[in-house]
This record gives C-alpha cells, sequence and structure tokens, in this order.
C-alpha cells in the first residue's frame, strides 16, 4: 500500500519571518497520517530543515545540479542538499523546463544524482493547452516519462508529478476522468519499464490549482497518491485543509 504524500512547492516565494508557516503546519499536524514534503527556495532550506526536526516532515530542494561539484555558479548539487537537511528535490518542473531549457535528458542526469546522494525525486511531467487540444497529451507524458526518469528509480525515492502546464496557477484544473487517464497511464508505463515492484510502488502525484476546496475530489481519483501543490502550499491555513483531504 503507497503512502500517501502532501508535497508543497514555494517556488520563489518565502524569507525567514515565513517558516512560521512550517511551525503552524507542523502544530497542526503533530503525527500526520501521510507524508509530508515542503521545498521551500534554497536559501531557507537548512533553517526549515532543523526546524522540522523531529517532526517526520521532509524538507526538500527545488531544482539540483548534474554534478556532485564543480564549476558551476549558481548551481546547487544534490550532495549540498542533502547536506543541508533536505531530503528530496523536485526536478523537471515546467517552469526550470520553461525558464532554463531543461529537457528531460538533463533532468534524468539531475534525477541520477539526486538518487546517488540518497535523495526522494518529485520529476514532473505534463502537457501544454496546445499540445492537449492537439490530442498529443499521452505522447508527451510518455516521452518526457521515459526520457527524464533514470534507471536508479527505486518504488522509495521515484515519484512522478503529472502537472498540466495549463492548470499551474490558473485555477484551471482538469477533470477527475482527465487526471485519471494520465495517472493510469503513468503507472501502466512504470511498471512496464520498471516491473510491478517499482512500478506499483512509486508514488504519483496530481499538480496544478490544488485547492482546499477541490483536493478532497482530486483524491478520490485513481492512482493519484497526492499532490504536488504550489500557491496553497505557502500558508498552513491552506495546506492544512490539502493534507486533512488525503
Ligand atoms: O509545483 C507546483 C505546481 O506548479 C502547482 O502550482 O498549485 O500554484 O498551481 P499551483
Amino acid at each position: 500500500m503507497r503512502r500517501k504524500l502532501a508535497a508543497g512547492n514555494w517556488k520563489m516565494n518565502g524569507l525567514m519571518a515565513d517558516l512560521a508557516q512550517v511551525d503552524a503546519l507542523m502544530a497542526a499536524h503533530p503525527d500526520p497520517q501521510v507524508d509530508l514534503l515542503l521545498c521551500p527556495p534554497a536559501t531557507l532550506i537548512q533553517s526549515a530543515a532543523s526546524r522540522a526536526q523531529p517532526h517526520p516532515m521532509m524538507i526538500g530542494g527545488q531544482d539540483c545540479h548534474s554534478s556532485q561539484s564543480g564549476a558551476h555558479t549558481g548551481d546547487i548539487s544534490a550532495g549540498q542538499l542533502a547536506d543541508a537537511g533536505a531530503r528530496a528535490v523536485i526536478l523537471g518542473h515546467s517552469e526550470r523546463r520553461v525558464d532554463h531549457a531543461e529537457d528531460s535528458e538533463t533532468v534524468r542526469a539531475k534525477a541520477r544524482a539526486a538518487h546517488e546522494a540518497g535523495l526522494m525525486t518529485v520529476i514532473c511531467v505534463g502537457e501544454s493547452l496546445a499540445q492537449r487540444e492537439a490530442l498529443n497529451t499521452l505522447d508527451i507524458i510518455d516521452g518526457q516519462l521515459s526520457s527524464s526518469v533514470p534507471d536508479t528509480a527505486t518504488g522509495e525515492n521515484l515519484v512522478i508529478a503529472y502537472e498540466p502546464i495549463w492548470a499551474i496557477g490558473t485555477g484551471h484544473v482538469p477533470g477527475p476522468d482527465q487526471i485519471g487517464e494520465v495517472h493510469d497511464f503513468i503507472r501502466a508505463r512504470l511498471e512496464r519499464r520498471f516491473g510491478a515492484g517499482v512500478g506499483r510502488s512509486a508514488r504519483l502525484l496530481y499538480g496544478g490549482s490544488v485547492k482546499p476546496d477541490n483536493a478532497a475530489q482530486i483524491f478520490q481519483v485513481s492512482n493519484v497518491d497526492g499532490a504536488l501543490v504550489g500557491g496553497a502550499s505557502l500558508t498552513a491555513a491552506d495546506f492544512g485543509p490539502i493534507i486533512a483531504a488525503l
């Protein structure tokens, strides 16, 4: 049985004072029955991770480099994330694929480095509106999955987040049938590539405009093991009810 996972992505939001939201979240969920992951900006990882002790909430990064160290100004390695207290990292988010021209091969190299550093990876896939309207959604997902997920994936270190680009920050959420179709497809593809062990243990998250008032409906969809939440993860008042709906 897969444990549910509620993951928050603060993106480029948050200052030290905002870590009060982490305290509030832990206070509201002292003994969570689901796994919790919060990915603040890199500047807050170490502080958030030490504040989270001994609460089971995991702290994660939003990206890492594929190399362990070296001349890569401004980048952070997976080992450095782990050293700062991170236990996971989001990779291949559409904002990185677009803003930083990251292709799936780059994402795969980063994911391999993250696995080697002992991090759980939340690898994002998702289609644009034009791709959906052209009926190419499953082909796009298939290509991103096979190119972005490295062979180092295990049932424990692999999480896939399905994030339709047109649903991110827009308030537009796919219907349950649309989410279910993609999640069932991802599950089948993982089982075909990795076998039943990894394929059935890896967790699949939905991301894109998840809010307190739509979370429960999304979580009923088949093969949805949780959510990757952006805007609504910024405050305990919004993220708390989403966690409770899992
Ligand atoms: O990583 C999170 C996703 O991009 C979803 O963001 O919940 O603000 O739509 P959102």
